[in-house]
């Protein structure tokens, strides 16, 4: 068993222990070549990989000193020969490690639906993040979410499992009623290692794995409740709490668009975060904000989209009914909206600024204004937001 799972978490091990690995695998009892794993940057082995912080007191406590001489490239191995029948990596191609590019971490995701697919295409659309160093699970093969995502090139997988041990940064994609069942099966997985764990193995102090939630209405320390973990790796042990940040992206990280909200919790470190803002970035802007806004940003800025969405359908319906076919109205309802979104983001004017100075005395703009206003338009936008905001809250998980 254990040859099956010699390069699951190949990726966190630093350079000389890669190599370590490679030679394993070339050796007679390695498995074949076709036998799957995901890309591991150079940069991934020699420089990013999250370590566990033993100066904070947040971080991750190294409670037992590792074996002076830990034979680290074995520790996936036996982690992963205790969890069950099936080969973990059996979906993965193994390539050599890749030298160029990639931005150093890997990125799992548990739910291959919308919102993942946004963030694996704005992320690999930047040309920063590997396929390779990718992967997604959903519930069965079958799974049309799963489909596209291996069109994208990602390593995909239908356990939990191999997301969680081949992650730097783990993505919480499923619906919010299902994080905290996915966080327990998290936790179990770190008992199993514990209870399983072999002599000789790694230190485990080399893996931290930050939890990324991009569910809408889950707190942070709901999630928070579900991440102390206890794990040991021959004579080294780890005990403490996964760190945490709760996020809220848009569909519009697929063209790499989307603002990505977040805040962090209270085992989260700098250092934790790092991986995180490397590769949310890649897919538009990142703003830490405090928790108490998120319900309201979910609504102005993942809701709003839609909302925005429904006034360029209708500008373009307004202009199919003056005569333009409809390609040509969407697209100038398009533009309309994205030229006003730009002036505000990167000149700063204000949007009343720029209806005062579109609307000419007498002209045709303030007509059109004088219709919004008499239905309400405006009004209609707040009621929308308010009412995205008031379910988000009802939407929290009990
Ligand atoms: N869509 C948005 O605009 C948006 C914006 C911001 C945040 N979010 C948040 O993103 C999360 C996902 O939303 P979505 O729109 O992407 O949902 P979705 O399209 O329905 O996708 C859900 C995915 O989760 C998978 N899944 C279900 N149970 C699973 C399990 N036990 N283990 C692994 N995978 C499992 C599903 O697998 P199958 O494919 O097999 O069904 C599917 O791939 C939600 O929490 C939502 O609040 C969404």
């Amino acid at each position: 068993m254990r040859k099956y799972c010699a390069g699951a978490i190949q990726r966190h091990l630093h350079a000389d222990v890669t190599k370590h690995v490679k030679n394993k695998m070339s050796s007679p009892a390695a498995p074949p070549k076709t036998t799957p794993s995901r890309q591991t940057p150079t940069t991934a082995a020699t420089t990013s990989t999250p370590q566990a912080s033993t100066s904070s007191s947040i971080a991750l406590q190294t409670i037992v000193a590792p074996s002076p001489s830990p034979r680290r490239a074995s520790a996936p191995q036996t982690v992963l020969a205790g969890l069950g029948g099936t080969p973990p990596s059996s979906k993965r191609r193994r390539t050599e490690p890749v030298t160029k590019t990639g931005v150093g971490y890997n990125i799992g995701f548990i739910g291959s639906g919308n919102m993942a697919r946004a963030l694996v295409e704005g992320m690999l659309g930047s040309g920063q993040v590997l396929a390779g160093t990718v992967m997604a699970s959903a519930t069965r093969e079958s799974s049309e979410n799963l489909k596209k995502m291996k069109a994208l090139g990602v390593s995909t997988t239908t356990h939990n499992r191999d997301v969680i041990l081949n992650s730097d940064v783990i993505v919480l994609a499923i619906k919010p009623h299902q994080v905290l069942g996915i966080m327990t099966e998290i936790q179990a997985m770190f008992s199993d290692f514990q209870s399983r764990a072999q002599p000789h193995t790694s230190s485990p102090k080399s893996w931290r794995p930050l939890i990324v939630s991009v569910a809408s209405s889950v707190s942070i320390a709901d999630i928070e409740e579900k991440t102390e973990i206890s794990w040991s790796m021959g004579a080294s042990s780890v005990s403490g709490h996964l760190p945490v940040i709760r996020s809220l992206p848009t569909i519009a990280s697929s063209v790499r668009a989307g603002i990505t909200a977040y805040c962090r919790g209270k085992f989260c470190n700098e250092a934790d975060v790092k991986p995180f803002v490397t590769l949310f970035s890649l897919c538009g802007p990142v703003e830490d904000v405090p928790e108490k806004y998120l319900d309201a940003i979910t609504s102005v800025s993942g809701s709003g989209l839609a909302f925005a969405a429904v006034g360029l359908e209708g500008m373009a319906d307004g202009a199919v009914l003056s005569g333009i076919p409809r390609h040509m109205a969407l697209k100038f309802s398009a533009h309309a909206v994205m030229s006003a979104a730009r002036l505000v983001l990167e000149k700063g004017i204000g949007p009343a600024n720029i209806k005062d100075s579109v609307c000419s005395p007498g002209g045709t703009t303030i007509y059109g204004i004088q219709k919004l206003e008499a239905k309400g338009t405006r009004g209609a936008y707040m009621d929308a937001v308010l009412a995205a905001t008031e379910r988000a809250k009802q939407l929290k998980p009990k």
